[in-house]
């Protein structure tokens, strides 16, 4: 008699049970459980006792016909690749909805396919019309991608089976995508992994690299394919900021390069822009002159990249008063409030604080600490820091200031921009290379940093730098008040 195979299934982490119930318990989700056919994704007449076939093994050395990476044609797309897309790799790229996921594609494919290769685009989405009125708006028209839209897996695979391999295929969006196989629903946690799980073994039989574009949820997760993400060779996520033009490509997870590079775009009229130096970009619309504003020496990946925090303290009307972030680790933050009270005297528990990462950049270094404790400070006691100062350097819970990695790089990108001094570590002093052209103020503790800022506080602007000569009177420790 044939097992029941019906249960629910949370959409959002694929967790199934047997009985409905309002909370996923393994992801903590509410209403995310559907029911499905979970009997898997091999129909029972091909589960026969069939005897299993003999194959070949292989040693590691051997030779590939083609180059075992395609270059996309953009270098910000390789970039977070690592150098290009791998034979047989399976790729997600995740994204909001209308963040810019099949502009960026259309654009890679079209590089590739006028460079020669056998590139095809399957559109779930949106109708053949609708792609070829995206790709004249890039003036992309003359570009030989072969087109689709269609989103039954079986008929895909069949379809590029014939004739030569395409060297890549783009699956627009893996969501819309359905398999015979199994029962359920386009879109469903079953359907999703069973589609994904066809496209994967097309990939690696044949070699063609295969790109699946994933929709995420508004908390930031890939719905329904966060299931196809450990299937995946490698997992990108396009993000941005709604409002902004910049566009940050980031390997989550990357089987074939580094997972910490990020590619950086600007969508214009014309499609996506590649941004190669990011730095620019990101203090291009500083708030010279402002108190809470310090710019961070950051690494992404290889490359060191300039990024202004901003903080505002305010006082606060609310018992328990605010803490909000955008673009940085809640918990660190919480984690610099906690040091400046018990290691700087500086009192915030009656204050609100917020801190953002200008650009839409999100920032995952310990480095950006010292950076952030002075936009704290500096808008607390209504202070602008030096405007031509960058700051780098980890806290550690004793207030003391810990070196980082890769001292001479945020150095040099930061005399490269035009600053002309650092605040950075004491124990990097040794690593800077002293040829930066740059003065260092080595702090290491975080209460010398604290004390140089009050005192610009309390100097109220006579300071040398001619920005800061029509700064707004300070009122000195508003903290304190
Ligand atoms: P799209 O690539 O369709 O997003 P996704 O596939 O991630 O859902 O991009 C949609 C947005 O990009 C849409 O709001 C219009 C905008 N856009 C531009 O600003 N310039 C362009 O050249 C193109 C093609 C789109
Ligand atoms: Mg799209």
């Amino acid at each position: 008699m044939a097992k029941n195979t019906l249960s629910f299934v949370c959409q959002n982490c694929g967790a199934a049970y047997n009985r409905w119930q309002g909370k996923c318990e393994s992801c903590g989700e509410w209403n995310t459980l559907a029911e499905e056919d979970t009997s898997g994704s091999v129909p029972v007449s091909i589960r026969s006792k069939r005897k299993g076939r003999t194959f070949a093994l292989e040693s590691l050395a051997g030779k590939s016909p083609d180059a075992p990476r395609l270059s996309s044609g953009m270098t910000e797309l390789d970039r977070v690749t690592g150098g290009g897309f791998v034979r047989g790799s399976v790729l997600l790229v995740g994204g909001d909805p209308g963040i810019g996921k099949s502009t960026l594609l259309t654009q890679a494919t079209s590089m590739m396919a006028r460079a020669g290769h056998r590139i095809v685009y399957i559109s779930g989405e949106e109708a053949v019309a609708q792609v070829r009125l995206r790709a004249e708006r890039l003036g992309l028209s003359d570009a030989p991608v072969q087109l689709a839209a269609e989103t039954s897996v079986e008929d895909i695979v069949s379809t590029l089976s014939e004739g030569a391999v395409p060297r890549l295929i783009v699956i627009d969006s893996i969501q819309t995508m359905w398999t015979d196989t199994v029962e359920s629903a386009p879109g469903t946690v079953t359907q999703v992994r069973a589609s994904a799980q066809a496209l994967i073994r097309f990939a690696k039989k044949t070699g063609a690299a295969i790109i699946l574009v994933g929709h995420v949820t508004k908390d930031g997760q890939i719905a329904g394919p966060r299931v196809v993400e450990h299937m995946v060779d490698a997992v990108l996520s396009f993000e941005g900021e709604g409002s902004q033009q910049f566009r940050i490509l980031r390997a989550v997870k990357n089987r074939f390069g580094p997972t910490d590079e990020i590619g950086v775009f600007e969508m214009t009229g014309l499609g996506l822009r590649e941004v190669t130096n990011p730095s620019e970009l990101f203090l291009s619309e500083r708030d010279l002159g402002t108190p809470g504003t310090a710019v961070f020496a950051g690494i992404e990946g290889t490359r060191p990249v300039l990024v202004e925090l901003q903080a505002l303290v305010a006082p606060t009307s609310l018992g328990t008063p605010r803490r909000a972030v955008v673009g940085w680790d809640p918990s660190r933050l919480s984690m610099v409030l906690a040091v400046l009270e018990a290691h700087c005297g500086v009192k915030l528990s009656g204050h609100d604080v917020y801190l953002n990462v200008a650009g839409g950049l999100r920032i995952h270094e310990p480095a950006a600490d010292l950076a952030a404790a002075a936009a704290l400070v500096s808008s607390l006691v209504n202070a602008q820091l030096p405007t031509d100062a960058v700051y780098f350097g980890e806290i550690s819970l004793s207030g003391v200031v810990r070196p980082v990695a890769q001292t001479p790089a945020r150095l040099k990108e930061a005399a490269k921009l035009g600053f002309q001094r650092a605040v950075l570590p004491e124990s990097a002093r040794g690593d800077a290379g002293g040829d930066a052209g740059l003065s260092l103020n080595a702090v290491n503790s975080l209460t010398t940093l604290v004390a140089e800022i009050a005192a610009r506080g309390s100097r109220r602007g006579e300071s040398s730098a001619p920005a800061e000569k029509n700064a707004t009177p300070a009122r000195f420790r508003r903290g304190e008040g």
